[in-house]
């Protein structure tokens, strides 16, 4: 599969790289830098540290894998922690291998020093952006872990429904980092975030995504979720972490909305995007969300 979009490179303001997408004109990350967008918006809202001690198999799906910040960046704090698990598995979703071509500088970044030696020497396939199965031992605060990372390529819409069967009931955490809902709103749909409901692990599986928009939240909320807020990185206004009902305590995850997030999400601007099939048009996906909109709030 070629990749139709043109991209090139950026520094972000905390020394991490970025690529710009030239078809939809849009940065890959906050501009405050892709490395701290992917701590504070993806991996800490996790608390990984609660993981440590589980002993099962600790797994994590990352759609939109671009760069690979996120997972590179969930890897790297889970190696400062005593985990008992013997095993990491990580499914990362990719459309294009263009972005995958700069894996290696992303992780030559000093951040990234001991993982990057271990993936160069132990997997150098994933180093050099192939998508595959790859597999190497992350060196943790105690012991070594294996991690099997499965880098896949395809459409997030025909390769998401499918693995529903496969993972259901295993992901710890899932990263959803495709280009903004108002470009893309077919990656943004409650039909998606339902099949992400059936694949979090019971009961503190989570999702997160850097997006704060409404229709975002009420997607989740009406897939059955319950959401708050993650901390704003740079300008932005922060993200949102979605959680499955059963979690123990909620209110210990994320931040409350504000009073207005809350107004807006009880709104018309928290009826969610829908593509029950994953075969709508973005044209079409926004045509039916503003006749429903003006069928639940005709004033
Ligand atoms: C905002 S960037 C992701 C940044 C990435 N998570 C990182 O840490 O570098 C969005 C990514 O989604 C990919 N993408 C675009 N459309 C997609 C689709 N339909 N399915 C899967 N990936 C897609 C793009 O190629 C791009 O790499």
């Amino acid at each position: 599969m070629s990749n139709e979009c043109a991209e090139e490179t950026q520094f972000t303001e905390d020394g991490s790289l970025t690529l710009k997408d030239e078809q939809t004109g849009e940065l890959y990350h906050n501009r405050a830098g892709a490395y701290t967008e992917a701590l504070a918006n993806f991996v800490e809202p996790l608390k990984l540290y609660e993981l440590a001690g589980e002993a099962g198999q600790l797994a994590f799906l990352d759609v939109c894998f671009g760069l690979g910040y996120n997972t590179f960046c969930l890897l790297n704090e889970l190696s400062k922690l005593a985990l008992v698990t013997d095993s990491i598995k990580i499914v990362a979703i990719e459309k294009f291998q263009k972005p995958l071509l700069y894996i290696s500088r992303v992780l030559s970044d000093e951040r990234f020093r001991k993982l990057s030696e271990e993936i160069g020497s132990q997997a150098p396939c994933l180093a050099a952006g192939k998508f595959g199965t790859w597999e190497f031992q992350l060196q943790c605060k105690t012991r070594k872990v294996c991690v099997r990372f499965e880098l896949v390529q395809g459409d997030l819409r025909q390769i998401v429904p499918p693995l529903v069967e496969r993972d259901r009931g295993i992901f710890d955490g899932i990263f959803h980092d495709p280009f903004s809902p108002r470009r893309a709103p077919e990656l943004w749909t409650i039909d998606l975030f339902e099949c992400y409901k059936r694949m979090l692990k019971e009961p503190n599986g989570k999702v997160v995504t850097y997006s704060a928009a409404s229709a975002v939240r009420g997607g989740f909320c009406q897939s059955g979720m319950l959401v708050r807020r993650t901390p704003a990185v740079g300008a932005k206004s922060g993200g949102t972490l979605a959680m499955l009902p059963s979690i123990a305590c909620p209110e210990e995850n994320g931040l409350p909305l504000l009073s207005d997030e809350s107004d807006k999400l009880a709104g018309r601007a928290g009826v969610p995007y829908r593509d029950l099939h994953f075969c709508k048009t973005a044209k079409e996906i926004l045509r039916a969300r503003e006749a429903e909109q003006k069928l639940q709030f005709p004033y």
